[in-house]
Formats: structure tokens, C-alpha cells, sequence
């Protein structure tokens, strides 16, 4: 029997601190009026000043190693798909892994920032697949708000720090549950559009977030549509078959522009984007462990989860829980 990727559990973890589009408008030149019309969001969350990813990260995979009830020892793989890592090297998921007393295996970062958890997935599916290891932690974790330009009402509205966590473990026995296929692509030629202006070889520092939001958008809904047709196609199932449609959370207008584009009803669509504002590679796992934990995603759902990110990057996963 082929081995297959089944998703045992899910967690996640958000800082205390909210901020809410009101203090938002005390600091630049905006309103809640205008961050709700135009995106959704309400309020996001700051990780405290003494919080890295690293401890995010390792909040949320508790959570999730407790959800599939395994411990620590079980995991012998550890990726954390990032673009705000504790430091330049080395990897997020080294710290991680040691934090969380995992003794085995390898720990590696993923980098392909909104994208990233769907990178993770993938990738994680591919080892557990092959027998390359037995139980992975996939996560997405990020503090974005330590790359923002808190001065550009443009981009510092829209994004919030989290992170989310699964717990992937390999079986020969899962029936029908597991990862069903994974889609992804990356376009490099749109690389300005969406990128952070500083790093170790060009720039030696850490540098801040810049968009170029519009181009952005009219990328998303295209690419994000035609990611989910594409997973579906190669698992020779339909849109009217999925259960759950997890996506990334940018913009409302984006889940909704991609849910009227593709004839799916909203109310199978889970969104978060107005509490947690794009929270990045840790989006999609946030916003699958808040609609597993409040009953709607059962096990044995089919769901279909999506992003689209700096690269560009985009894909989709489409997974029977
Ligand atoms: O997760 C990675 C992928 N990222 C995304 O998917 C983000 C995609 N982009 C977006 O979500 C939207 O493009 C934004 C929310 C970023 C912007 O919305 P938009 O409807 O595309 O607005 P825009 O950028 O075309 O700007 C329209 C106007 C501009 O003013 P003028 O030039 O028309 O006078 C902006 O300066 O809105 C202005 N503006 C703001 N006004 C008040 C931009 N940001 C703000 C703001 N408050 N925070």
C-alpha cells in the first residue's frame, strides 16, 4: 500500500496584543472605514517585543502535537515556512526543533512568504511519501510586523503577526484521508511587486515590506483560481466535492473574488482576515485550526487550502482530513 500524508492535528497561536484599525488611524493617515471597505480587516495582532517567531512557532506546534496526540519524540521533521526568521541563520526551525525537544530527523525553514505553509505541505507530503521520515511538523509562522513601514498606510494596515501548525504523519492504512495533491508555481518576473528592501548580500540589514497592493491584487484572484482548479484536476475531483475552502487571508475582496469567479458559496469559505489580518505563511493553518476547532471542518472533510505571495509565488493543497 502507498503511503500517504494524513493530517492528525492542528494549532495555532496568536500574541496578546491587539491592534485595532482605530489605532491604526492615529498613526497614519487612514480610517477604519477604509481598511474594512477595501480589505476586511478589523484588528490584527503584535507579537510582544521579547517574542520571535521561534516562540510562535513553538506555541502553535504544541497545540497541534496535543491535537494528533503524539509527543515531541514522534517527529523527525520540522519545516517552518517563514519570511520573518529569529535570524539570518541559523534556520527558525533549527531553534524550533530544540525547543520543542524534537531529537530527530531534519529542520529546515521554507521560504515562499503568504505561500509558504502551502510550500511546507507540499514539501512535507513529498518526504512522508517517499519514507523519507514518519511524522513532520509543518508550520507557518511569521512576525511581519517587524518588517512593516509603520509610515506607509499602504501596507502596515494589512498584515499581523501569528503562527499555525499540522502535524503530518506518514500511513500505509488512511483510507481516504491524507494530502490528495499539491499545486505550485512560482513566477519570479513579478518579484518587485511584493518584496521586503533590505537582506544579507544586498543590503546587510533587515529592510521593510513594499507592494505595489493593486498589482498584487489583480494577480491573486487569477493565479488563486486556477491553483485550486489545477489541485482538484490532478486529483480528478470538483470543486462541488470539497467541503472547506481554506484560504490565505490578504483581503476579503480576494476570497470573495475568487469564490464568485469559481461558483462556490461563501459560507464555505472560512475567513479570519478581520481578526487576524494577513498573518502570511501562518495564515492558512490559523484560519484551518479556528474552523477545526469551532466544529465546522470534520474529520474526513475535504479541503481545499490556497495562497498567493512574494515571488510571486501560488499554490493550492487539497487535503482529506
Ligand atoms: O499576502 C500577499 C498578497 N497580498 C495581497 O494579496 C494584497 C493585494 N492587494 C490588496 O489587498 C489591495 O490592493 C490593497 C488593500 C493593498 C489596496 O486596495 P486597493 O483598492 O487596490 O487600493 P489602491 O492601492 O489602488 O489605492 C487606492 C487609494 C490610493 O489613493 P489615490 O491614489 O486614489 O488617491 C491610495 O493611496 O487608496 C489609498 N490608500 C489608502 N487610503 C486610506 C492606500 N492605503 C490606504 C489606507 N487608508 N490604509
Amino acid at each position: 500500500m502507498a503511503l500517504r500524508s494524513v493530517l492528525t492535528g492542528v494549532g495555532s497561536y496568536l500574541p496578546d496584543r491587539v491592534l485595532t484599525n482605530a489605532e491604526l488611524a492615529h498613526r497614519v493617515d487612514t480610517s477604519d472605514e477604509w481598511i474594512v471597505e477595501r480589505t476586511g480587516i478589523r484588528e490584527r495582532r503584535i507579537a510582544a517585543d521579547d517574542q520571535r517567531t521561534s516562540d510562535l512557532a513553538c506555541e502553535a506546534s504544541v497545540k497541534a502535537l496535543a491535537a494528533a496526540g503524539r509527543d515531541a519524540k514522534d517527529i523527525d521533521l520540522v519545516i517552518v515556512a517563514t519570511a520573518t526568521p529569529d535570524l539570518t541563520f541559523p534556520a527558525t526551525a533549527a531553534r524550533v526543533q530544540a525547543e520543542l525537544g524534537v531529537t530527530q530527523g531534519a529542520a529546515f525553514d521554507l521560504q515562499a512568504v503568504c505561500s509558504g505553509f502551502i510550500f511546507a505541505l507540499s514539501t512535507a507530503d513529498n518526504f512522508l511519501a517517499r519514507g523519507q521520515a514518519k511524522a513532520a511538523l509543518v508550520i507557518g509562522a511569521e512576525t511581519f510586523s517587524r518588517i512593516l513601514d509603520w509610515e506607509d498606510r499602504g501596507t502596515c494596515v494589512l498584515f499581523g503577526d501569528g503562527a499555525g501548525a499540522v502535524v503530518l504523519e506518514a500511513r500505509e492504512d488512511a483510507g481516504e484521508r491524507g494530502v490528495i495533491s499539491t499545486f505550485l508555481r512560482t513566477d519570479g518576473r513579478m518579484h518587485d511587486l511584493l518584496y521586503v528592501d533590505g537582506g544579507p548580500s544586498q543590503t546587510q540589514s533587515v529592510g521593510k515590506l513594499r507592494m505595489i497592493g493593486n498589482a498584487v491584487f489583480r494577480q491573486a484572484v487569477e493565479h488563486i483560481s486556477g491553483a485550486m482548479l489545477e489541485a482538484c484536476a490532478r486529483a480528478g475531483v470538483t470543486l462541488d466535492e470539497v467541503d472547506w475552502f481554506v484560504p490565505h487571508q490578504a483581503n476579503q475582496r480576494i476570497l470573495d473574488g475568487v469564490a464568485r469567479k469559481l461558483g462556490i458559496a461563501v459560507d464555505k469559505v472560512v475567513s479570519t482576515v478581520a481578526v487576524h489580518g494577513n498573518t502570511s505563511a501562518a495564515s492558512v493553518p490559523l484560519a484551518l485550526d479556528i474552523a477545526t476547532r469551532d466544529g465546522r471542518i470534520k474529520k474526513g472533510d475535504l479541503v481545499l487550502m490556497e495562497a498567493l505571495g512574494g515571488g510571486l509565488t501560488w499554490g493550492a493543497a487539497l487535503v482529506r482530513v
